[in-house]
């Protein structure tokens, strides 16, 4: 049975923040802790609080729903989902990879930049991912990279991860890179980033991503991907893309991505 925490949010309205800034607390011992929703490191601390805020009380759908729609649009091209060789950006304590699982994946490798994800996944979910590796992907070492490329990687997942702080443009272009031509892309992201009055790097990322050449955009769906604190549901798009050629090299230029 798992633990149930004693959280609650506060009583003033949090529209006014970010939605990295947002805060709840958690009861432990008479003593109110307050922890932000990005205060993964603490959160996956505690088994079953990360399920209970953001499936429970928030109904996140997110890894259902990118899972589901990779599944369908990898079989509607004549593949096989169950062939799949998964490289999971931002794989936290192992929500995508069970949803992943469900649809069976031949290989699944998560990739987290804190430890206490690839701890929480180990303990939560044993023997989900092939392996998980934690690390930063703006600056990975060669050892690394020959690593994930001995994996054969042709499928990216990232979900609940891109934006507002947690990956950078930078990471999602170096895992995309380790997609082979002819692989997939599932990712979901906020539904500002596809709007062209967005300004922020990740925007002009996903933008250009989607009118490159060596990208074929093949779903495309605005839901609902989860609650906002204040109850209100948050509009997301869910993406897959096939990967038709390597990236052009002056992406990471056109995208401001410096170095
Ligand atoms: C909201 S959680 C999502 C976890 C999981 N994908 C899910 O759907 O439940 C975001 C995760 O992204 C990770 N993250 C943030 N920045 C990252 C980076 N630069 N590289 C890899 N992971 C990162 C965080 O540590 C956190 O575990």
């Amino acid at each position: 049975m798992p633990v149930r925490h004693r959280v609650h949010f506060p009583p003033q309205k949090a529209n006014d923040l970010a939605q990295d800034e947002v805060f709840f607390y958690v009861i432990e011992d008479g003593e109110k802790i307050r922890l932000r929703f990005h205060d993964y490191a603490s959160i996956y601390a505690r088994p079953g609080l990360y399920e209970q805020l953001f499936y429970d009380r928030l109904k996140c759908t997110s890894p259902t729903k990118v899972a589901d729609i990779l599944r369908k649009t990898v079989e509607a091209n004549g593949q096989d989902a169950t062939a799949l060789r998964v490289l999971d950006l931002g794989a936290g304590n192992g929500m995508m990879g069970e949803a992943l699982k469900r649809h069976g994946v031949s290989r699944l490798v998560g990739v987290d930049i804190i430890p206490e994800a690839r701890e929480a996944c180990l303990r939560d979910r044993p023997g989900m991912y092939d392996d998980y590796y934690v690390a930063d992907f703006t600056d990975i070492d060669a050892e690394l990279h020959e690593d994930i490329c001995e994996w054969q990687v042709d499928c990216l997942t990232s979900v609940a991860a891109l934006g507002f702080g947690d990956i950078p443009q930078r990471a999602f272009v170096q895992a995309l890179q380790f997609v082979r031509p002819g692989g997939w892309a599932a990712f979901n992201i906020k539904h500002t980033f596809l709007d062209p009055s967005d300004t922020t790097g990740f925007s002009a990322l996903v933008r250009e991503l989607l009118f490159s050449e060596s990208i074929e955009v093949h779903h495309i769906e605005r839901y609902w991907h989860r609650l906002s604190m204040e109850g209100n549901p948050l509009a997301y798009f869910a993406l897959v893309l096939r990967k038709e050629a390597e990236l052009p090299l002056d992406l990471p230029r056109r995208v401001g991505i410096v170095g």
